[in-house]
């Protein structure tokens, strides 16, 4: 059992609420994410309630609001960015559209003040900015602390009523004192006391475990990832090995040694990739490809669990689900898509609708799930991968309907190989713009990242920058050949795909990227039919993420290996940050 929350966070929207329950909890107080609606009775139980910031304006009907009588049950209230503006305006204060916003790093000059949250912070400090609103005009009892140049409002306190908002982010690293402000609501305000320590829990999850299955047998389908591995192995201890059962559908869309990897974990292997290849035959689109997966998917889950009489009383199925995947705000919309269609199994629904079913992580957040596997001895080599997505190499693999020249601009060269972008709220599927690596932009380095996001801003027409590292012929002479998911390239995917992760993985590199996707494009160049765009990405949740730099040395290393394989046309590299772009390519 998890211990009541003494601190709750309020979800206003976007993904902020979970990085502040995750920093709350790293202070080894336990905090649960709730929506931002939940009537301040069912609130009762916690010492003290984060309002969280979010992309959302008090002014539009449609944004999040929260009971207003949280403000006055004597629990403390900590509202954040959009979490202050809210609770200002809902306690008589105003609330206006910043001219300019506020955007990244700023300086915060806060006073000295004699309350507990902002105890021993006063002075200059470097703090972390995202807001286009700002109060104008705090609540009658409020003193403002704290302000920017920009922002006369960034800090404000009633202490006697122990309500505080701040404009700022206290839960990213580039607020540099965000977690002692954590630490003073939290233990200061809220008088907490330290509850929650993911170390130490295997014991008790695998208690829970043996109380939530009986004398039934569990069932699951593990993906290779951290979340499902971790779970299959915790039931696995805690019920023994012949109780618990886990199958790896193999799609062929996986990268290379995948498969034995997973198979060191004890679950057996589905063989299916001829039938995913099979139905991906001839296919360029990316949602259609997605959709195949999932369909081919929703087969070969059935089958398994009719052969294996999973639909039987003594069957539960195990699931690592984990805790943001409970909660609405939490995953992307497309690896939603990816979710609906295994949820849709018929042989699934039914042992979920029927209770039969055991999530030990359901409250974990990823760190934490690292935490348990590393107590349950998993190695580093499986606790520390990278993201995959769900449909594989197939979303990796470009393909284009007919064949088609580059197109020479002021500005590099228009490839007609369409990828998705995220431009405001809606996703953009535009060519590609490609520069000479040793041309520059605008008078600058064309290896830099800055600019070339920049230029994706001021063109219209294309969302992300390459940058060609190395190529058999010029650009101008580089044509996209027609081309759609074939056996052979994916291999050839696979193969590029494996040269960058070892050398990744030797250097280092991999240690300081969130995600290094591996994209192959159908641009060839004489024999050669299709190029290697290499993707590392820093991230915190994948909403948004940065294009990471490369040494010369590391990015010789890899071209030179990968330009070693005949088919391999050239080597590029993804400038581009998301937005404008997204991380993967389709
Ligand atoms: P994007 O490309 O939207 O990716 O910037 C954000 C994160 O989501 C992963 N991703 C997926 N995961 N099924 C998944 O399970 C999918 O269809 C899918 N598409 C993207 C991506 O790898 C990144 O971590």
């Amino acid at each position: 059992m998890n211990p009541t929350p003494q601190i709750i966070v309020l979800d206003a929207g976007g993904q902020y609420c979970h990085l502040e329950a995750r920093k709350v909890r790293d202070l080894g107080v336990y905090a649960e994410v709730r929506p931002s609606e939940t009537r301040a009775g069912d609130l009762a139980g916690a010492k003290g309630i984060i309002i969280s910031g979010g992309p959302a304006s008090v002014y539009d009907p449609e944004s999040p609001t929260c009971d207003p009588a949280i403000f006055s049950t004597g629990q403390a209230v900590l509202g954040i960015c959009y979490g202050q503006q809210l609770m200002a305006h809902l306690l008589g204060g105003t609330v206006t559209r910043g001219e300019k916003g506020e955007y990244g790093l700023a300086t915060l000059e806060l006073d000295e003040a004699d309350d507990p949250l902002f105890s021993g912070l006063a002075g200059r400090q470097q703090i972390w900015m995202s807001h286009r609103d700002v109060v104008a005009e705090p609540p009658a009892g409020f003193t403002v602390v704290g302000r920017t140049d920009t922002c006369a409002v960034a800090a404000i306190s009633a202490a006697e009523r122990k309500l505080y908002g701040v404009q700022f982010h206290p839960e990213v690293v580039h607020t540099l004192r965000g977690r002692e402000y954590l630490r003073n609501f939290v233990f200061g305000v809220c008088e907490c006391v330290p509850d929650w320590e993911p170390r130490g829990r295997v014991l008790t999850l695998e208690q829970e475990i043996r109380d939530t299955v009986g004398g039934r047998s569990v069932f699951f389908f593990v993906s290779g990832g951290v979340d499902s591995s971790v779970a299959y192995t915790l039931c696995t201890r805690a019920l023994g090995a012949g109780r618990v059962r886990g199958v790896y559908v193999d799609t062929g869309l996986m990268r290379e040694g995948e498969t034995d990897f997973v198979s060191r974990l004890g679950v057996t292997v589905e063989q299916a990739s001829d039938r995913f290849l099979g139905a991906l035959a001839g296919v360029t689109d990316p949602e259609r490809k997605r959709h195949i997966i999932g369909e081919e998917f929703v087969r070969v889950q059935e089958r398994i669990i009719d052969a294996r009489h999973i639909f039987e009383e003594n069957w539960i199925l195990g699931q690592g689900t984990i805790y943001p995947d409970t909660i609405e705000s939490g995953g992307t919309a497309k690896a939603a898509v990816i979710k609906t269609h295994h949820n849709r199994v018929a042989g699934i629904r039914k042992l979920i609708e029927s209770g039969r079913i055991v999530e030990p992580l359901k409250s974990f957040y990823k760190d934490e799930v690292r935490e348990v596997g590393r107590e349950l001895g998993l190695p580093a080599e499986l606790l520390e991968r990278h993201p995959f997505p769900g449909p594989g190499l197939a979303i990796r693999c470009l393909c284009a309907e007919s064949g088609a020249a580059v197109r020479a601009t002021p500005d590099g060269y228009v490839i007609p190989v369409h990828s998705v972008g995220v431009q405001g709220d809606s996703r953009s599927y535009a060519p590609v713009l490609a520069i000479n690596a040793s041309a520059a932009i605008d008078g600058h380095a064309a290896l830099d990242h800055e600019r070339a996001t920049a230029l994706i801003n001021r063109l219209s027409g294309v969302n992300r920058v390459i940058a060609a590292v190395a190529t058999r012929a010029p650009l101008a002479e580089m044509r996209v050949r027609a081309s759609s998911l074939t056996p052979e390239r994916i291999e050839r995917l696979r193969r590029a795909d494996a040269i960058v992760r070892r050398i990744s993985h030797e250097s280092g590199f991999d240690g300081t990227v969130w995600q290094f996707p591996v994209i192959l494009i159908p641009l060839g160049a004489g024999v050669a039919p299709d190029s290697v765009v290499l993707r590392p990405v820093d991230s915190v949740d994948g909403m948004t993420a940065r294009s990471v730099a490369m040494s010369p040395e590391l990015l010789d290393r890899m071209c030179q290996e990968l330009m070693a394989i005949p088919e391999i046309a050239g080597v590029f590299y993804d400038l581009t940050h998301k937005p404008p772009a997204t991380i993967e390519w389709e």
